[in-house]
């Protein structure tokens, strides 16, 4: 008994150590979307969608999950790097399923996002500079991309929110040309 007392207290040192690990190696913590935030962004997304979603680093689920409630019809695939996180989000959906929704642990600058007709993401400048020039290069024309907090440099936005939160956090809607 006393073994598996401690294979646990191993394992959670671990895991929590990982989480350390992959903000400093990605540049960022696995920091969740306010509740303010996430309830405004999803009253501005368009009211229906088929087809895929890619939100890319999705973290504990905060956005994964009301997104595959709201797009029934689409299905949602959140890319996360980070192990904590990511288990975290495999165990919630097996106890709150959600036939639309994947969770991956895979970097997404290494995926092809060719398919990306939807995208959304809470990331960090450094991040939002490679994307800007990836999704620019492989995302079909006309990809609607969310992003909040941190902007691209070069892409206006079609539309900006700004929350009336402590921080005035920035909402950005933009289209891929
Ligand atoms: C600020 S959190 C946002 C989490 C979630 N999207 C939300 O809004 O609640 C950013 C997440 O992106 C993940 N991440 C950063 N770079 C990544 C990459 N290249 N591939 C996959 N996940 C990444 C981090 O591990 C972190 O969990």
């Amino acid at each position: 008994m006393q073994a598996i007392i401690w294979i646990f207290f191993l394992l959670l040192i671990i895991l929590s150590l990982s989480i350390v690990w992959f903000s400093w190696h990605y540049g960022i913590s696995p920091m969740p979307t306010s509740k303010k935030v996430k309830k405004i962004l999803l009253q501005e997304l368009p009211p229906h969608y088929e087809g895929i979603i890619y939100e890319l680093g999705s973290g504990w689920g905060t956005l994964a999950f009301p997104l595959a409630k709201k797009y029934p019809q689409a299905t949602v695939v959140g890319y996360e790097i980070s192990w904590l996180p990511f288990l975290f989000s495999i165990i919630r959906l097996f106890f709150c399923p959600q036939k639309n929704l994947i969770f991956r642990r895979r970097d997404f600058f290494k995926e092809n996002l060719s398919y990306a007709h939807f995208v959304i993401c809470y990331l960090y400048p450094k991040a939002m500079r490679q994307l800007e020039f990836k999704l620019e290069k492989e995302a079909p024309e006309n990809t609607l991309v969310v992003s909040h907090t941190f902007a691209f440099r070069t892409i206006k936005p079609i539309k900006k929110i700004v929350v009336e939160d402590l921080y005035r956090t920035s909402i950005y809607y933009y289209l891929i040309k």
